[in-house]
């Protein structure tokens, strides 16, 4: 796995262009499962997981060609309806097959994902909507076999908002016979835009943006092109990353819209923010206010940009509080912060981050992507060098991260590496 080689204490200044989503990208892809034909994805990033989806959707019979940003799928030949662990244990989000495998092929046998780096994450959701809507559902030898002679509607109401659940079942309905009604459905961006590539694909979708979806099931569906929706996450990790260097960086290709919690806590800590069409200027020239955060579903702080908001709180001025309400126990990147010198105490789900402790350079890692993000901010302001280990996990969600925050004039070196 490779490494990164960071020097800190390097001001952050320029434009930058952010990526397309990776939450719906993986949300995107799997729908061509759906219908028979040529599909083309525009603004799609170039990730570890991209490519992992396109594997696992080639196991199934679809050619998948990423030429610059555009995906290129031809879903003409399904041959097969299962994900294999060995891919599923790499991704979770393998997952998003089950609700377009079980609603067209009235089968599929995917792997059960296990937990992850941040503690267990059930499936639950998924497979109880799924039943609802007709599949019969066991579990054998760590898979879930899913099977149906036809899917019908019904009323689904999720215990717990669910993201993953919200895709899978709402893909699963459009091609149910009758009525389904989705309600405490997941609002975040990427399922909307799911939906409405389904509604271009043919589907019927009422109240797509709220947490209440009406579906009219429809027989059958066709092949579309389509525009991915800027990374959020993503943006918002260089919006704190030009925060925390006391830098000037212009973001393009950004859905500000979609950042309005985060854009919101920044201008509480003190940054000022511009916002211009689908570009997003951020400057900032002090230490930042001590700003608490608790994460929620959208448009709440999200959960995936917690981490990156615990390590620019090490600069602020006094303690602040980050409450992780989603994942209680994704705080791994904690004690790798705290050997950078970071103050950092934790009461169950919740860090008290006091600012303003020395920082300096050291070599950490971490297996959660949005961690490992906040240990290259960390260390961007750390004064000396910092090693950031199992680069792997960055390259899984960001797209060519080094390069871009070196145009913004960070000094980051990526060396190939055995270590593990
Ligand atoms: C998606 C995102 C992930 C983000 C998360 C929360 C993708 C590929 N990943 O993950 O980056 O951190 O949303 O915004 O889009 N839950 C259950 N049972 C279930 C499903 C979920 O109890 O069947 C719980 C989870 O443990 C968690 C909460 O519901 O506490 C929300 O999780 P969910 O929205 O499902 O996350 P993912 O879709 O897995």
């Amino acid at each position: 796995m490779d490494k990164f080689v960071i020097e800190g204490g390097r001001r952050l200044s320029g434009r930058v262009k952010i990526s397309g989503a990776k939450n719906a990208t993986l949300a995107l892809m799997p729908l061509v499962l759906m219908a028979p034909g040529v599909f083309r994805l525009h603004n799609t990033p170039n990730i570890r997981d991209v490519w992992t989806m396109s594997r696992l959707l080639g196991e199934m019979g679809v050619h998948c060609e990423l030429n610059g940003d555009e995906l290129f799928l031809d879903s003409s030949n399904i041959t097969s309806h299962e994900a294999p662990y060995e891919q599923v244990k790499k991704m979770r989000a393998s997952i998003n097959v089950l609700g377009p495998l079980v609603a067209r092929y009235g089968e599929a046998k995917v792997s059960l994902p296990g937990g992850c780096a941040f503690g267990p994450r059930p499936v639950d959701l998924h497979l109880k909507g799924l039943e609802k809507l007709g599949a019969e559902i066991t579990i054998e030898n760590g898979y879930i076999l899913a099977k149906t002679s036809g899917l019908r509607g019904a009323k689904i109401h999720f215990d717990i908002s669910s993201v993953g659940a919200t895709e899978n079942v709402l893909s699963a309905a459009v091609l149910a016979s009758g009525t389904t009604l989705l309600t405490n459905a997941a609002l975040e961006p990427e399922v909307t835009a799911q939906a409405r590539m389904l509604v271009k694909m043919g589907a019927k979708i009422y109240g797509i943006g709220t947490n209440t979806l009406e579906i009219e099931g429809v027989n059958e569906l066709h092949a579309v092109e389509e525009e991915n929706i800027p990374d959020r996450i993503e943006a918002a990790t260089f919006l704190i990353a030009a925060a925390m260097t006391r830098g000037k960086v212009l973001l393009e290709n950004v859905n500000a819209y979609h950042l309005s919690a985060v854009i919101s806590k920044l201008e509480e800590a003190g940054c000022i923010i511009d916002v211009t069409g689908d570009t997003i200027t951020i400057e900032m020239d002090s230490a930042p206010k001590p700003t608490d955060i608790t994460t929620a579903t959208y448009p709440g702080f999200p959960t995936d940009s917690q981490a990156q908001w615990l390590a620019f709180m090490m600069l602020a001025t006094g303690t602040s509080k980050i409450t992780d309400t989603i994942y209680h126990t994704r705080f791994h990147h904690v004690p790798e912060l705290q050997r950078l010198g970071a103050k950092i105490e934790m009461a169950e789900n919740t860090a008290l981050v006091t600012g303003g402790a020395p920082l300096t350079g050291a070599t950490v890692m971490s297996a959660d992507l949005r961690a490992s993000a906040s240990l290259i901010l960390a260390a961007l302001v750390a004064e000396g060098r910092s090693e950031i280990l199992r680069v792997y996990h960055l390259d899984r969600g960001y797209e060519a991260i080094e390069k871009k925050l070196n145009s913004l004039g960070a000094s980051i070196l990526r060396i190939k590496t055995e270590e593990f």
